[in-house]
């Protein structure tokens, strides 16, 4: 199936840090985009810092304001899941809880089309399972981007038990048209990225808590000597902690409890304090006032 059309609706629902990244994507590729969140105001703040980040991309002149303006001005906010009723394919990017998001995909089920895409940019949660019970489990897919969704190339387009290859090759290749590498998965815990970095991250925080050395030395080794782009502990940081050990017990209880994918006690203590990284200025690091200092 062929990409969608620039002319296209894309929805967007949850404004967080993937929700605003994968709707700025979107308004880029030239679609007109709804934004929804449950948050009042979140959707507005999304699209205001959107633009703020966008002006900045204008000095470095990596676009003209003119193609900023355009861009700021495809982005809409929506007020009710019902506002989605003209779209022709909807992202959801909320909380990484199944039953939040089979809620709000049944209620999209009800108010969309039935040949609107509907996707979920899930890290972890089984497509397969999100998709049973719904009406049209066929047109249910995993778009998953990765942080900060406007730089990274990557998308997995995973396929749950009831997708239709159609689908997913849309999918597919309208990533491709957004300027995205995307990768076909089929719907495992975790899919392929988040399965292979759940024992890396694991195994950093177990050097953590065995006090081998600290944040700053064990990123700094993991970035040079590894070869990785970020370490766990500052990659983690800008996940969130939230996000990030919510993804690790899901995909440590689908995959029966084995153990290479056991949540970690340091970052159940992360999140139980509230520190949850780059998003609350607070996490292995601390943000406040420019300040990186490692803190746990
Ligand atoms: P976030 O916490 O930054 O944003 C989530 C947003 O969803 C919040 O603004 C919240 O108000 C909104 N929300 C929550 N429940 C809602 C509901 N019922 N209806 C409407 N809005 C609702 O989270 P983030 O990091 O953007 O993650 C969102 C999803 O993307 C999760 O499924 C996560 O696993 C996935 N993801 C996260 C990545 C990351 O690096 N943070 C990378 C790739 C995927």
């Amino acid at each position: 199936m062929e990409a969608l059309d620039k002319s296209v609706v894309v929805g967007v629902i949850g404004a967080g840090a993937m929700g605003a990244g994968i709707a700025q994507v979107a308004a880029q590729a030239g679609h007109t985009v709804s934004l929804y969140d449950n948050r009042e105001g979140g959707a507005a703040a999304a699209i205001a810092t959107i633009a703020k980040q966008m002006a900045k991309l204008v000095e470095r002149k990596k676009f003209t304001d003119e193609e900023v303006q355009q861009i700021v001005s495809r982005l809409n906010v929506v007020e009710r899941l019902e506002d989605f009723a003209n779209a022709g394919l909807v992202v959801e990017a909320i909380v990484e809880n199944i039953d939040v998001k089979k809620a709000i995909f049944s209620t999209l089920e009800s108010v969309c089309d039935k040949r609107c895409i509907l996707a979920s940019n899930t890290s972890s949660i089984s497509i397969t399972r999100l998709a049973a019970g719904m009406q049209h489990p066929g047109r249910m897919v995993g778009m998953h981007f990765f942080n900060p969704a406007p730089i990274m190339k990557l998308v997995e387009v995973i396929s749950g038990l009831a997708t239709e290859d159609g689908v997913a090759k849309c999918v597919y290749n309208t990533a491709l048209n957004w300027g995205k590498k995307p990768v076909y998965a089929a719907s495992t815990p975790g899919f392929i990225v988040n399965r292979v970095a759940r024992p890396f991250y694991a195994e950093s925080f177990r050097l953590r808590q065995e006090q081998v050395a600290d944040c700053a030395t064990l990123d700094a080794l993991l970035r040079d000597a590894g070869g990785f782009r970020m370490g766990a502990f500052e990659l983690t940081d800008l996940i969130g902690h939230d996000v990030n050990y919510a993804v690790t017990c899901s995909v440590f209880d689908a995959y029966y409890g084995d153990f290479r994918f056991q949540p970690s006690l340091i970052q159940k203590e992360l999140v139980d304090a509230g520190y949850l990284g780059r998003k609350t200025s607070q996490g292995f690091y601390s943000y406040r006032d420019g300040d990186e200092k490692p803190t746990a």
